[in-house]
């Protein structure tokens, strides 16, 4: 089974590109579930119902997030009509789920779950000793499991791949929207990567204007963050799995520019 994990996709530029590639990364791939970090959809910041459907509709079957889940207000209700809506589990209190039963186009069951760090970030309750008691209360019911560790220290998700390491299938980082080369199978056969990047626009900072940007760290007043447009790319990776024991057998990183989705489409159209 193969499992696509896209990185926070970031406002429009970073919609557009994604909308475009979803349905020739499945095919060219053999993807059997899409999974990707929605945090950032709306305008760099939160997803709303309307683009959480859109982005439904181009073949994500799975939308996590992070800290900025709740931006846009109406994220409140719609996680609520939306169960492949998911947000960190260890908030302590909050509409929603940290995690949801999908099923892939094999017919297996996958379990997606979603925490947030703590290092750096706000003081949610403990993503280890959470992730332990989802785990016992999800036994059973699915033997391919994915966890979005949303989090800013590498450290943190470093250590969370070893927490996890041979109880799930794998452990993608998100939320730093820099993607790290240290993607492997760690020897209990869980999957990881420190940070899966960004699906947004490059010519940035971190998907925000560069020169608002700029402007805020060579003089200290505040600005407005616009998301920027240029050299949108696609960051995420490719895992593949065992359905039978839930164990990973690879991971593959992904980054497409938008010159690299166009051949993606002309190559799967002709064939
Ligand atoms: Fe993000
Ligand atoms: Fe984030």
């Amino acid at each position: 089974m193969r499992i696509l994990f896209i990185g926070d996709i970031v406002g429009k530029p970073g919609r557009t590109l994604v909308q475009s590639a979803v349905r020739p990364l499945v095919s060219h791939y053999g993807i059997d579930l899409v999974v990707a970090n929605v945090e950032n959809a709306a305008g760099g910041n939160g997803i709303t119902r309307e683009i959480g459907e859109s982005l439904r509709d181009c073949g994500i079957d799975v939308m996590t997030s992070g800290n900025h889940i709740w931006d846009k207000r109406e994220a409140l209700d719609y996680i609520e009509l939306e169960p492949r809506l998911i947000r960190p589990g260890n908030y302590p209190d909050a509409p929603g789920l940290g995690h949801v039963l999908a099923q892939a186009a094999t017919g297996d069951t996958v379990a997606v779950l979603n925490l947030m760090g703590r290092v750096f970030m706000a003081p949610l309750d403990n993503p280890f000793t959470t992730i332990d008691a989802m785990l016992v209360k999800l036994a059973g019911q699915a033997r391919v499991i994915l966890v979005d560790f949303h989090a800013e220290a590498t450290s943190e998700k470093i250590a969370m791949g070893w927490h996890l390491d041979g109880r799930v299938t794998a452990v993608v980082g998100t939320h730093t929207h820099v993607q790290a080369a240290d993607e492997r199978v760690l020897p209990g056969g869980t999957a990881y990567i420190t940070d899966v990047g960004m699906s947004g626009p490059h010519d940035s900072v971190i998907g925000v204007d560069k020169q608002v940007v700029l402007k805020r760290f060579k003089t200290g007043l505040p600005g407005r963050f616009d998301t920027a447009r240029g050299d949108p790319r696609i960051h995420g990776v490719i895992v593949t799995t065992d359905p039978e024991t839930g164990l990973a057998t690879g991971i593959e990183r992904l980054s497409l520019t938008q010159a690299d989705v166009d051949a993606l489409r002309s190559a799967v159209a002709d064939s």
